[in-house]
């Protein structure tokens, strides 16, 4: 149920069907990286589903955050400006990118190009949702939670002007 003052068109993926999806991503993961694996979370939007997914991981989990933030208004641009580094190297480990949705793929393209340039031994990309209709730079996703259509979604980290985060569903914004 949507909450009252929410301007929340319709639930896309309600709670239930997220922590399933999650489960079988992670189960997918601990099969792939019986040896470990890092996950590189990108903030905020990625902070919900960061959380579930390494849950659900069996095989060891390390964990990172960045911080990017790309302008021109609404719309994401080819500037994407970093605002918080990664804490530690990551040379020589087995890396995924954990994004909560791909748009453009303006901003995992700059992701992927400056993590690469630091030498990780692998470096793959997991994201709760991928928008294929809005893509302009093509990008390589290993893992994909949900394909979804040309809507502005929020919800479990996912925000508009930061709110909406909180909301334990994906929905469609009005
Ligand atoms: P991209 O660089 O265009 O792929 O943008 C990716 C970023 O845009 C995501 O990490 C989100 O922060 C934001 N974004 C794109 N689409 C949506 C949406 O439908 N709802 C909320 N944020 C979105």
């Amino acid at each position: 149920m949507a909450s009252p003052g929410y301007q929340i068109e319709s639930i896309l993926f309600d709670t239930t069907t997220i922590q399933h999806r999650v489960q079988e991503l992670g189960d997918q993961i601990s099969a792939d990286y019986s040896h470990g694996v890092t996950l590189i979370g990108i903030l905020t939007g990625a902070l919900y589903f960061l959380t579930d997914l390494s849950r659900a991981i069996t095989c060891p989990v390390e964990i990172d955050l960045i911080s990017v933030a790309s302008y021109t208004g609404t719309e994401s641009s080819g500037t994407v400006t970093l605002l918080k580094d990664l804490d530690r190297e990551i040379s020589g480990q087995q890396v995924i990118i954990v994004e909560d949705i791909v748009d453009t793929g303006r901003t995992l393209n700059t992701l992927l190009a400056l993590l690469a340039d630091r030498n990780p031994a692998s470096l793959r990309v997991c994201t709760l949702l991928d928008k294929p209709d809005r893509r302009v730079v093509p990008v390589p996703i290993d893992y994909c939670g949900f394909t979804i259509p040309d809507k502005f979604v929020v919800g479990y980290g996912l925000d508009y002007n930061q709110a909406y985060r909180n909301l334990p569903y994906i929905a469609i914004l009005t």
